[in-house]
């Protein structure tokens, strides 16, 4: 449903943040974006509802190549919503939720609709209770569930997040990757960068690795986290609790048989069978 075709983007003349990447994510998945700092996520997510327009290549949403012109750039943008990396670059509202409720006026809902949605949005992300709130008042965190919100409100069918735990503090992290995955399973697409690996093997069907602007690895967050090649040119780790498993067979002759828990669940399914045959 969302297509990404060859495409190359410069900030400058000599300078290519991009250089000629393609990707696809189907309907309904959740897919994660990982890559160092200056990889490049942040650049093309912005490229993922037309903020940005690629000197080469095409997005394609539904089958239908997105053009720039205003008209086209609206009905997209109803489709695709983007948190950005940086609360503050994207509210700016004199109260939380005259800020929430700029997108739904924007789309010409009623009053009574926009209200609705956004008591909804601030609710589901923890925020109720701060409608009158001054946003620069807020903290970090609680501007991105802020800015969360008003991407929610606008209930897209495809939600793009740029580092969307970056900030938020431990049980933060928690809760938002569980709204994710109940907002995936409500049906919205996700796409959202990170660089917390422990976490992607729980919610991701997906993983791209961007490096210097060019995608060197897609599959499962098993086949990512099982190339080591990929992991070192994207400066990303296996998450902690594969880890230990590697470890214990490096140093404790446990053989794993190359099948290494990414999650405690599956941390946990290990450890009982190796109990077990012991
Ligand atoms: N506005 C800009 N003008 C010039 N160069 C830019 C601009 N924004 C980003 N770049 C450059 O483009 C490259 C990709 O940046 P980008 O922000 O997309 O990386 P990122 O993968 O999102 O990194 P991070 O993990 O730090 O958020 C970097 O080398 C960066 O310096
Ligand atoms: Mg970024």
């Amino acid at each position: 449903m969302l297509e990404v075709k060859n495409i190359k983007y410069s900030y400058n003349k000599d300078y290519q943040a991009l250089k000629g990447v393609s990707l696809k994510v189907e309907r309904g998945q959740m897919v994660a974006l990982l890559g160092k700092n200056g990889a490049g996520k942040s650049t093309l997510f912005l490229h993922l509802n037309g903020i940005y327009q690629p000197d080469e290549g095409q997005v394609f949403i539904d089958g239908e190549e997105l053009k720039y012109d205003k008209k086209s750039l609206l009905k997209f943008r109803q489709k695709v919503g983007i948190v950005f990396q940086n609360p503050d670059d994207q509210i700016f509202a004199p109260t939380v939720e005259e800020d929430v409720a700029f997108g739904p006026l924007n789309l010409g809902l009623s009053m009574e609709e926009v209200q609705d949605r956004v008591e909804y949005a601030l609710a589901r992300v923890g925020m109720s209770g701060f409608e009158k709130t001054a946003p620069h008042h807020l903290s970090g965190g609680q501007k991105k569930r802020v800015a969360i919100a008003g991407i929610l409100a606008m209930k897209p069918e495809i939600m793009v997040l740029d580092e969307p735990t970056a900030g938020l503090d431990p049980q933060g992290v928690v809760d938002l990757s569980k709204l994710l995955r109940e907002l995936n399973d409500e049906g919205i697409t996700i796409i959202i960068s990170t660089h917390e690996v422990d976490l992607v093997p729980n919610y991701a069907d997906n993983v791209f690795v961007l490096v210097d602007g060019i995608l060197i690895g897609e599959g499962t967050p098993k086949d990512i986290f099982a190339q080591p090649e990929i992991l070192e040119a994207a400066n990303l780790k296996v998450p902690i609790v594969t880890e230990l498993f590697q470890q214990l067979e490096a140093e404790h002759g446990f053989d794993m048989h190359g099948d290494y828990p990414l999650t405690i669940a599956e941390a946990k399914d290990k450890f009982l069978e190796l109990f077990n045959k012991s």
